[in-house]
């Protein structure tokens, strides 16, 4: 995109003002449904205001509408670039803190969430008890982790609830992105037994940069800002008559903390990994306890 320094730019004076805005949003019919014209509105409503705010020539939007493009181009089930892109300008985080606080609004007291990120994909259930590591790095620190997950209201256990978990791998990739690692490597499903206990083991997770061979990594390299994001691992926790919850789990030694390259990070969310004893599979374990929302 052409540099041009704001100062060097005369304020837009043409005709395509507020009147101009104002036709465009009320182009749309009578079949629009309430939310989409509330939606559309607003958005319709900035993106004139930042055009003209900024000057935006011909060349630097047509610059926006090519890597829209090539976001698009190289997303498939195994990437999605345009995710990556909201991501890294703080989009799904926001959306994700709105989404989070309209029920804390409603009375419930969850578990904070974190924003899904591009990796997760469908996966078997598994024993508790049970490793997600199917080929263990000679770098990796084996850690077993355990929680309860919780009625947020009552503090009653609950039983049956799914614990879906996903972390990187150590050389930083998801097994999806990596064809060195087994199949559903690093990821697992776990059901809460009567006292709504789940237990596994995992990996120390490390710090990683988000790809960057895409539109992201260009407009990361654009803005002069690193790739990195600080060690974590996602969760998807579901149980039936409660609202499910996505979140991350974050090592709270890790590098990263305080400039998450996709700004996920919440101080809720920080967790010690602590040393365990007597457990020849783990020197290290963590405990991290869910509570969830009921659905009212
Ligand atoms: C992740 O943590 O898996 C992730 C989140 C946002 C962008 C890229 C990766
Ligand atoms: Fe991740």
């Amino acid at each position: 995109m052409a540099s041009s320094s704001s100062s060097t730019r005369k304020p837009y004076k043409g005709k395509l003002g507020q009147d101009f805005t104002t036709n465009v949003i009320n182009s749309m019919g009578p079949g629009t449904s309430p939310r989409m014209r509330e939606v559309m509105s607003v958005f319709i409503q900035h993106i004139h205001d930042f055009a003209r705010e900024t000057n935006l020539t011909v060349d630097e939007w047509m610059s926006a509408v090519q890597m829209i493009n090539w976001a698009g181009q190289m997303s498939n089930d195994k990437r999605n670039e345009g995710q990556l892109m909201c991501d890294i300008i703080g989009l799904e985080s926001l959306v994700d803190d709105i989404t989070y606080q309209s029920a804390v609004e409603s009375g419930n007291a969850a578990t904070a969430s974190a924003i899904l990120g591009p990796f997760w994909r469908e996966t078997p259930v598994r024993a508790n008890g049970t490793s997600i590591s199917s080929n263990t790095p000679a770098d990796a620190s084996p850690v077993f982790m355990h929680g309860k997950v919780t009625d947020a209201t009552t503090g009653k256990p609950i039983a049956n609830a799914t614990v879906d978990l996903w972390q990187a791998s150590t050389n930083g990739l998801y097994e999806q992105q990596d064809d060195n690692q087994a199949e559903h490597n690093l990821r697992g499903k776990f059901v809460t037994d009567s006292n709504g206990e789940y237990s596994l083991y995992c990996l120390r997770p490390t710090p990683y940069p988000i790809p960057n061979d895409g539109p992201s990594g260009k407009l990361l390299s654009l803005l002069d800002r690193h790739e990195w994001r600080p060690a974590h691992i996602h969760l998807i926790v579901l149980a039936e008559g409660y609202k499910g919850l996505t979140t991350q789990i974050f090592d709270q030694d890790s590098k990263y903390l305080n400039d998450d390259s996709v700004f996920a990070v919440k101080d809720d969310l920080t967790v010690a990994f602590t040393e365990r004893k007597g457990d020849d599979q783990a020197k290290l374990e963590v405990e991290y306890n869910v509570k969830l929302a009921p659905v009212v």
